[in-house]
């Protein structure tokens, strides 16, 4: 990409894809869930979870997508051969990010919103601990990728 503005404008909206995302996950691991966990019934804080997971997941899509198509073009206008491997890193764990929300939305999340709509609440229970895991688990993979661009850049 030959125009410095355009560059900037791709880290930008890369940047603050990357902030909603995980800044998200944080609020609902760190905040949401224990607090809903300690004041709510499974009848209550289920349907909770499932409405608030709901709209964030809109923003997960989203940010995936603006990721994608800045990130791609950012490595691209290095070329893969120039790129710091680093950056290499960078695609690769954010690769795997988005095959684990994937993996996350059309698995645990789906059942919960079944076992919701049944108020079936052990298998919600289990259905909301299981998307905890895989949340968690990109959190830390994203933290590592953003360091993988800091630090072997
Ligand atoms: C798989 C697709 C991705 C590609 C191709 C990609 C590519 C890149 C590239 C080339 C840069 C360096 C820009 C520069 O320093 O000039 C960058 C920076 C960055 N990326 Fe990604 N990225 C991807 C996914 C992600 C994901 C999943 C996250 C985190 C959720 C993320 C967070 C960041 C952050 C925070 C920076 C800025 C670091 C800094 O300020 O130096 N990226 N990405």
């Amino acid at each position: 990409m030959k125009d410095p503005l355009m560059y900037a404008l791709m880290n930008f909206l890369h940047l603050l894809a990357a902030i909603v995302w995980l800044g998200g996950v944080s609020f609902v691991l760190i905040a949401l869930r224990p607090a809903a966990a300690a004041l709510l019934s499974p009848p209550q804080r289920l349907p909770l979870m499932a409405q608030v997971l709901s709209r964030f997941f809109v923003l997960v899509w989203l940010s995936i997508g603006l990721l994608l198509l800045t990130g791609v073009p950012m490595l691209l206008s290095v070329g893969m051969k120039g790129a710091p491997v680093g950056w290499h890193l960078m695609l690769g764990i954010g690769l795997l990010m988005f095959a684990l929300f994937g993996h996350l939305y059309f698995g645990p999340f789906r059942r919960l919103k079944q076992a919701v709509s049944a108020s079936n609440w052990p298998e919600g229970g289990r259905r909301a601990g299981q998307i905890v895991s895989l949340a968690l688990l990109n959190l830390v993979l994203g933290a590592l990728a953003i360091g993988a661009v800091i630090f072997l850049a």
